[in-house]
């Protein structure tokens, strides 16, 4: 088994695995809640036999997931969900010491990146884990017959199958969990075109997972990976926040606690409202550019900061990516505007010397910062994302046939298990209501 698990594995080098065995070890310790889970799987076997494909950040915090999953008797293949997020320690170790088959190596151009999908497909996954849904997308239009809509790799790989298997592919999907904003958008839009064929939970829009992952999650990492590739004293510097969602937020009131003075722009008038009154600027992002220091953008949107922004930086800004996809920041038009570029002034720092001689330094390649230049969100919060994926996974096994081809939401007992058993390894008890506050909560009768 083990072997044949090597064999399937692409992987940058397996001899990197003791390391990556401390880091998943290191990771575990904080992980209390999937540990327990963990437990639990090994007795059950909730997942016995069940194909599994994970397309995620494989990092230490994902091995210990897919440990779990193998615990509950699933046959789990990782790929990478970034071309830049794997640690390619970790993806050794999983191979090596817990014989999961893991395609994934940092720093994976385009081709590769799609070959690895093409893996997690050849696995004729039952169920699929998705950060950013690339792996679903892949899968249906794969089944829609739009085949100039896929990657070279995925189409070659596609056109050799008969129609029938394609519709296979996914017909025996019983359960796809996403663990991204940006993911759960691209299903809700599959859904609302009618194209989604499996039921999808969004584990990302658990309040166990978005207010904890997204806020304090990215909001630590993102700083983090900004202060691990410049080395820049954060107090007294402007950071400009592009997106006052659950990650910017984070990011923002995390910067503003590091001693920043933080602008906050947005296009959502409730959101910028909150900004203002959790005491941010909040500006258009043509004001800010001139102003900023720092640039980060995590609005899961596109397009965020233009050639016209660029333009008018100071010399020395710093510009990062927190959002999904490396889609914000306008590479291309800095590139054209840029008269020298350096890449790698330091590691994930790349210069871009404008024809007006200033200069703008660019992290990541303006892919996630906080999983490019650091380590992604720290285990203790991915403890309750990935809770919260073995438990739904569980959810859509058991409901196998059941549920709806739609996006879901987690269901209710899978939150409460998540926060309960969270307080509980932090020692934290809370109050039970009264015979007599559930009373007055469910009734109407007690007034002035
Ligand atoms: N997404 C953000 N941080 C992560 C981490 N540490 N592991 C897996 N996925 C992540």
């Amino acid at each position: 088994m083990a072997t044949a698990t090597k064999a399937r594995s692409d992987i940058k080098d397996s001899k990197l695995a003791p390391q990556g065995k401390k880091r998943i070890h290191w990771a575990d310790r904080d992980m209390p809640v999937l540990a327990r889970i963990r437990e639990r799987f090994e007795k059950e076997k909730p997942l016995q036999g069940v194909r599994l494909s994970g397309c995620l950040h494989v990092t230490a915090e994902t091995a210990n997931l897919a440990r779990t999953l193998k615990a509950g008797g699933a046959d789990v293949v990782l790929v990478a969900s970034n071309p830049l997020s794997t640690q390619d320690d970790v993806a050794a170790s999983l191979v090596q010491d817990f014989g999961v088959a893991v395609f994934a190596v940092r720093e994976e151009n385009n081709d590769t990146y799609y070959r690895h999908i093409v893996a997690a497909l050849e696995h004729e996954p039952q169920v699929t884990m998705d950060d950013g849904a690339d792996l679903v997308s892949a899968m249906i239009f794969i089944a829609l017959d739009r085949l100039d809509d896929v990657h070279a790799q995925v189409r070659a790989w596609a056109q050799k199958l008969p129609p029938a298997e394609r519709q296979r592919l996914i017909a025996q999907v019983v359960g796809s969990m996403e663990e991204t904003t940006t993911g759960v958008n691209r299903l809700r839009a599959m859904e609302r075109d009618g194209v989604l064929k499996f039921p999808v939970i969004a584990v990302n829009d658990a309040q166990t997972k978005h207010f904890f992952d997204n806020r304090y999650g990215t909001g630590q990492s993102t700083l983090d990976g900004i202060i691990r590739a410049t080395n820049l004293l954060l107090a007294g510097r402007k950071i400009v926040v592009c997106g006052y969602g659950w990650c910017g937020k984070g990011v923002a009131l995390r910067a503003r606690g590091l001693g920043a003075r933080v602008i906050v722009t947005e296009v959502d008038p409730i959101r910028a409202l909150e900004a203002a009154m959790d005491g941010l600027d909040v500006m258009p992002l043509a004001e800010a550019a001139p102003v900023g220091d720092i640039f980060i953008t995590v609005t899961g949107n596109s397009g965020i900061i233009r050639r016209e922004h660029f333009t008018e930086m100071k010399d020395g800004a710093v510009v990062c990516n927190s959002g999904h996809f490396d889609v914000e920041i306008e590479l291309p038009a800095l590139k054209e505007e840029a008269a020298e570029i350096n890449a790698g002034v330091r590691s994930h720092v790349d210069e871009y010397k404008l024809k007006s001689g200033r200069r703008i330094y660019v992290l990541g390649q303006g892919r996630l910062v906080n999983l490019a230049a650091a380590e992604g969100h720290p285990p203790s919060v991915m403890d309750m994302s990935f809770a919260t994926q073995a438990l739904t996974t569980e959810y859509c096994v058991k409901n196998k046939g059941k549920l709806a081809a739609k996006v879901h939401e987690v269901p209710r007992e899978v939150e409460e298990y998540v926060s309960r058993h969270k307080l509980a390894s932090m020692g934290i008890e809370i109050d039970q209501l009264t015979v007599e506050q559930k009373r007055y909560m469910s009734g109407w009768e007690q007034g002035t």
